[in-house]
């Protein structure tokens, strides 16, 4: 059965939805942007319907949504595409809220629709056989967890995007941006759930020029109310120590997502940078392993697709992802996908971080076992 799927925001994740979903077989039916004008030019260039109203996109009939706008309109275009009975996959922060999160799955649980996520760093294959060594004991208990996400993108006064104002993307910028990955991710590779966070935000940068939801040309400047950069100390449910450090203003990092497990038997490096190996230490030996579809647990060769040394990377992780998305949808569904209740319980705890720094307090992530 070929899918039929509408993209709702054209910009620069709904350009990399579309080339998924083309690749996944799906039938792209129609682009929403931000007004029918570009909506149409958006249409135009991908060759395909515009949508100009959410009338509009009922007419078409989509089997699966993809949200793929600014984050405060998640919510409004989520509930409008599972009101029609779509799929829907919405990008992260599934909302800018917790309460607005948890009602987004509550609602896609009781239409019993798939709803997922793209925190697609789950899809790189040498992460998938970490968390498989994880599951087979390889590493011991844990003694830390610890990592960074780190961009520079936003480091001069002149950088600005929708993101940076709270209102278009909610009160936390760069921990709900990639902080919510990292966290995603550490929790989804250990097993592992953060019960409680103490926060720090910084905010480096106080002035940028004003930015629009389409990134049109700004006019003005905005006293910026989200933060540059954030460290987090976390303990686990089972009492393990970690820490984060996020930032969109550190000098020469693009996307370096990296993460350290250090268990009693092992330790696992990953730098989604250069996700073709990850590091294995030991106390008496260590080794680096490399990605190859026939080396590793059944989940890293399913998703490893290019032979070993031809670079794969967050383009496939994508791709994996999507199709994932649409084989659930087809009733054939995979372990490891990403839902909207990950996506709840990832703004919660973006909630608690955000109460954290602002009280300056340890903070219970919402959902979490309490220890004494
Ligand atoms: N999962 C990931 O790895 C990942 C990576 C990047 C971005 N994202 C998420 O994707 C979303 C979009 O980010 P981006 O980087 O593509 O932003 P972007 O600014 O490049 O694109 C946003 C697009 O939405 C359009 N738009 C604005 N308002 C709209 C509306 N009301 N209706 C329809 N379209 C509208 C804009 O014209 C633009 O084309 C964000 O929520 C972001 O967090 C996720």
């Amino acid at each position: 059965m070929t899918l039929r799927v509408a993209i709702l925001g054209s910009g620069m994740i709904g350009g990399i939805h579309r080339r998924a979903a083309i690749l996944a077989g799906a039938n792209v039916v129609g682009v929403m942007s931000s007004s029918p004008a570009r909506s149409e030019e958006a249409a135009h260039a991908w060759g395909t319907e515009p949508i100009r109203s959410f009338d509009e996109l009922a007419v078409l009939d989509a089997d699966v949504v993809h949200v793929c706008t600014p984050n405060a309109q998640h919510v409004e275009q989520t509930a409008a595409a599972l009101s029609i009975g779509a799929h829907v996959i919405c990008e992260k922060p599934l909302a800018t809220s917790s309460d607005q999160a948890e009602a987004l799955a509550a609602s896609a649980a009781t239409a019993a629709r798939v709803a997922t996520v793209p925190f697609v760093y789950r899809y790189h294959p040498l992460v998938r056989e970490v968390r498989a060594r994880v599951r087979a004991g390889e590493f011991g208990a844990w003694q830390l967890l610890h990592g960074s996400y780190l961009q520079d993108w936003l480091l001069s006064p002149r950088d600005t995007n929708w993101r940076v104002e709270s209102a278009l993307g909610g009160p936390s910028r760069t921990f709900a941006d990639i902080g919510s990955h990292w966290c995603d991710l550490m929790e989804f590779v250990t097993g592992e759930r953060i019960e409680s966070v103490i926060a720090d935000f910084t905010t480096t940068v106080p002035h940028r020029p004003h930015p629009a939801s389409d990134n049109s040309m700004p006019t003005r400047t905005l006293t910026v109310d989200t933060e540059d950069a954030a460290s987090v100390l976390f303990r686990t449910a089972s009492n393990v120590l970690g820490a984060v450090t996020v930032s969109q203003v550190s000098a020469g990092r693009r996307n370096r997502l990296w993460f350290e497990f250090d268990g009693a038997s092992a330790s696992a490096v990953f730098d989604q940078e250069f996700p073709e190996t990850v590091w294995m230490g030991g106390q008496s030996q260590d080794q680096v392993l490399h990605r190859s579809p026939s080396v590793g647990s059944a989940d890293a060769r399913r998703l490893s697709s290019l032979p070993p040394g031809h670079a794969q990377g967050y383009a496939q992780c994508f791709e994996s992802f999507v199709a994932d998305t649409y084989d659930a949808v087809l009733g054939n569904p995979r372990d490891g996908l990403p839902t909207f209740d990950d996506g709840a319980r990832s703004a919660r705890i973006v909630d608690a971080v955000i109460e954290s720094a602002r009280t300056g307090t340890r903070v219970t992530v919402a959902d979490s076992p309490v220890t004494a």
